[in-house]
C-alpha cells in the first residue's frame, strides 16, 4: 500500500477525533456562551455575509456581549460591547503587554514567505516588538507634522489632476450644475495615497520607480486582492487543513510574485539612490531606518525593515481613500449634508479670517480646526472600516469577569458594533459631528485598541484632515444626478464583498461643484500657476 494512503487514514481519524472530542465540548471554555454551529466547520459557514451584523444579532438574540464560536479548528471569543472591549484590550495588563495575531495558512504560509509579513499581521515576538517600535516612532505626531508639505503638495495635485479632468467651462466664474458629471472619487484618491506613501517611505516618485518594467504593475489592486486572502473568512483552509491538500494555491502565488517586483523595486531603487547621495532618498522614512541599521544605531535587520516598508505601502491604500469616500457620501445627502458642509466651511473661514487662500494653504500644517477634526472622528466611527479590527491571539491566559480565557484563543473585537453601543453614543446611527466637540473622552475602535492599535493613526487623520478640508473649501458636494449612485448610509447594505475584512463599497458617485467667488477663482488661477 503507497504511503500517502496511511498518511490519509490518519488525518482523516486525526479529524474525526478532533470532530468528536469538540462535538462533546472539550474544547470549549468553560463560563461563556457557546452559539451552535456544525460539525467539522463549526460556525464557519454562518458568518460568511457581513460577520460583523451576524455577532451583533447573536448578541442580542443569546442576551451577551462576549461569546464563542469555532471556526474549523479554532476557537474564537467575540466581544460586542464597548465597555468589555475597552476593558479586555486596553486594560487588561497580560492582553496589553504580550498580544500576538492568529497566523493563518494562506496569508502567512503562501503570501508572505518572500517578502516577510506586515507588522500588522506578524505574531508576537522580540523581532515584532522592535519593528512596532521603529514604526511607531516615524508615525508619531511631530514625524507626521514634519511631512506637512508632502501631504499638502500631493493633495493639491490630485486636485489640479481631477480639475483638469473636468470639463473647463464649470471652473469659471459661473458654474452650470446640472452640466456637473457623476463622479466617484476612489481612483483619484487611491492613486494619490500611493504616489504620497511611496515619497514618504522611500522618497521615490512612484512612476519614474516602476518606470522601465514591461507592463503597467497596478499597485492598489494587487495589495486589495492580498487583502482579501487575509480575510479570516474566505479563506476555508486556515481553519480545515486537509483543504490544503486538495486545492492548489496558484492564484496567491501569481499575487506574491507581482508583489515581489514592485517590492523589490522600490527597495533596490532606493539603496542605489542612498549611494549615489539623494538626499530626497535618504531624509526619507526607510532612508533614514537604513542609515541607521548600517550605522548601527537602530537593532533592526533588513527582514524587519522590509516588513516595514510592507506596511506602510499596504496599510493606507484602501483604509483611507475608503474613509474620505464615505464621508463624500455623507455630505451628498440633500438635507443633512448641505448642513454639515455649510457648518464645516464656516468654521475654516472663521479660523483664518475670511482668506480664502490663507485657510487653502494653512490648513496643511495646522490641522487644528475642531469641527474638521470632528468630521473625522465621526466619519471614522459610523463607518468603521474594519468592522472587525484585526483579530488577536492570546499568548498569555487572561482572567476576565472571573471566566479563564486559556492562551492561544483568539479574541475578535466587534467594533463596529461598539462603535454603534447606544449606552456610550446617543443615536448612534445618526452621523453627528458634535458628539465629539462636547466630549474629550470619547472614544472609537475603528483603529483597534490597545499595544496592536493601528501605528498609522496620525498620519491617517492628517491625510484625511487635508483631503476634507481642501475638498470642502473648494467645492459644494451634491448628489450625483442619477439616483442609482446615491451612496446608501449603511455599510451593510453597500457592501459589494460581505465576507471580506473591510468594507468594500459598492460603487457610488458625487457631484463636485466648484464654489463660485472671486476668491475661489484666484484660488483655481494659484492652484495651476
Ligand atoms: C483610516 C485609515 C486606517 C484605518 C481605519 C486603520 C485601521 C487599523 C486597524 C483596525 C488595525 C488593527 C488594530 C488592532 O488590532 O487593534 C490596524 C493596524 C495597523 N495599521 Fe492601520 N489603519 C489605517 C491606516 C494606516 C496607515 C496609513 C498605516 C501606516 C502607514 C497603518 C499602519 C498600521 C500598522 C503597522 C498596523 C499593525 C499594528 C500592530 O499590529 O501592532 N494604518 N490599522
Ligand atoms: C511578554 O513576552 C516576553 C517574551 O515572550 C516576556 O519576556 C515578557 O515577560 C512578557 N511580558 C509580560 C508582561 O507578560
Ligand atoms: C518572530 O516571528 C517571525 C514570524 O513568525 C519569525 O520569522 C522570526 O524568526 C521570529 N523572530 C524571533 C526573534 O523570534
Ligand atoms: C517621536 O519620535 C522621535 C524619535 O523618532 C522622538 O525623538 C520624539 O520625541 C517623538 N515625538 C513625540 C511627540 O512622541
Ligand atoms: C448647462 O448644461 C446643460 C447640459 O450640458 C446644457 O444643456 C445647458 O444649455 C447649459 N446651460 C447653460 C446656461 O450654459
Ligand atoms: C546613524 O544614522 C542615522 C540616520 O541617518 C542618524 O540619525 C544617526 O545620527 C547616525 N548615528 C551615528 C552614531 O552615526
Amino acid at each position: 500500500m503507497p504511503s500517502w494512503i496511511n498518511a490519509l487514514q490518519f488525518v482523516i481519524l486525526a479529524i474525526l477525533l478532533w470532530f468528536i472530542a469538540d462535538t462533546l465540548g472539550f474544547r470549549k471554555i468553560k463560563g461563556i456562551p457557546s452559539i451552535p454551529g456544525y460539525p467539522v466547520v463549526g460556525n464557519l459557514l454562518q458568518i460568511l455575509d457581513n460577520p460583523s451584523l451576524k455577532y451583533t444579532e447573536w448578541s442580542n438574540k443569546y442576551k451577551t456581549s462576549i461569546f464563542q464560536i469555532r471556526l474549523g479548528n479554532t476557537r474564537a471569543v467575540i466581544v460586542n460591547d464597548y465597555h468589555d472591549i475597552e476593558v479586555l484590550w486596553c486594560k487588561n495588563k497580560n492582553i496589553a503587554a504580550n498580544n500576538s495575531r492568529p497566523l493563518g495558512y494562506t496569508f502567512h504560509d503562501i503570501v508572505s514567505s518572500t517578502q516577510g509579513l506586515t507588522v500588522g499581521s506578524s505574531p508576537f515576538n522580540e523581532s515584532y516588538v522592535r519593528k512596532k517600535k521603529a514604526i511607531s516612532s516615524v508615525l508619531n505626531q511631530s514625524k507626521v507634522h514634519l511631512k506637512s508639505s508632502t501631504i499638502g503638495s500631493h493633495v493639491n495635485d490630485m486636485f489640479k489632476q481631477f480639475i483638469a479632468s473636468q470639463p473647463p467651462s464649470h471652473f469659471m466664474s459661473k458654474s452650470n450644475l446640472s452640466a456637473i458629471p457623476d463622479i466617484n472619487m476612489m481612483p483619484y484618491v487611491q492613486n494619490m495615497i500611493l504616489g504620497l506613501s511611496i515619497c514618504l517611505i522611500y522618497g521615490l516618485n512612484v512612476d519614474k520607480a516602476l518606470e522601465g518594467n514591461d507592463h503597467t504593475i497596478d499597485i492598489t489592486r494587487t495589495e486589495n486582492e492580498i487583502l482579501h486572502l487575509r480575510s479570516p473568512f474566505t479563506n476555508l483552509k486556515d481553519y480545515i487543513p486537509i483543504l490544503r491538500f486538495i486545492s492548489s494555491s496558484s492564484k496567491q502565488k501569481t499575487l506574491r510574485s507581482v508583489r515581489d517586483q514592485y517590492m523589490n523595486k522600490f527597495w533596490n531603487t532606493m539603496v542605489q539612490e542612498i549611494d549615489l547621495g539623494n538626499p530626497t532618498v535618504i531624509a526619507s522614512i526607510m532612508g533614514q531606518l537604513y542609515l541607521g541599521m548600517v550605522n548601527g544605531s537602530n537593532e533592526l535587520n533588513i527582514p524587519e525593515l522590509k516588513s516595514i516598508c510592507l506596511s506602510m505601502v499596504s496599510a493606507g491604500l484602501d483604509n483611507t481613500p475608503l474613509n474620505y469616500n464615505h464621508l463624500m457620501g455623507h455630505l451628498s445627502q440633500l438635507a443633512t449634508g448641505e448642513v454639515i458642509q455649510k457648518k464645516a466651511y464656516n468654521a475654516l473661514m472663521e479660523l483664518y479670517d475670511n482668506d480664502l487662500q490663507l485657510a487653502w494653504n494653512s490648513v496643511e500644517s495646522e490641522s487644528t480646526c475642531p469641527y474638521i477634526i470632528a468630521l473625522i472622528q465621526e466619519t471614522l466611527r459610523i463607518f468603521t472600516v474594519l468592522p472587525l479590527a484585526l483579530p488577536r491571539c492570546l499568548s498569555k491566559d487572561i482572567i476576565h469577569k472571573g471566566v479563564l480565557i486559556p492562551k492561544g484563543t483568539v479574541l475578535i473585537m466587534n467594533a463596529y458594533q461598539a462603535n454603534h453601543d447606544s449606552q456610550v453614543f446617543q443615536s448612534p446611527t445618526e452621523f453627528f459631528p458634535e458628539r465629539w466637540l462636547n466630549s474629550k473622552q470619547l472614544n472609537h475602535f475603528s483603529f483597534g485598541a490597545g499595544a496592536r492599535m493601528c501605528s498609522g493613526n496620525l498620519l491617517a487623520c492628517k491625510q484625511l484632515y487635508v483631503l476634507i478640508a481642501k475638498t470642502i473649501l473648494m467645492f459644494h458636494i451634491k448628489p450625483p444626478m442619477d439616483p442609482n449612485y446615491q451612496m446608501k448610509l449603511s455599510p451593510f447594505e453597500m457592501n459589494g464583498n460581505p465576507s471580506a475584512t473591510c468594507f468594500e463599497p459598492k460603487l457610488f458617485k458625487v457631484r463636485l461643484e466648484p464654489r463660485c467667488t472671486p476668491a475661489h477663482e484666484c484660488l483655481y488661477y494659484n492652484l495651476f500657476s
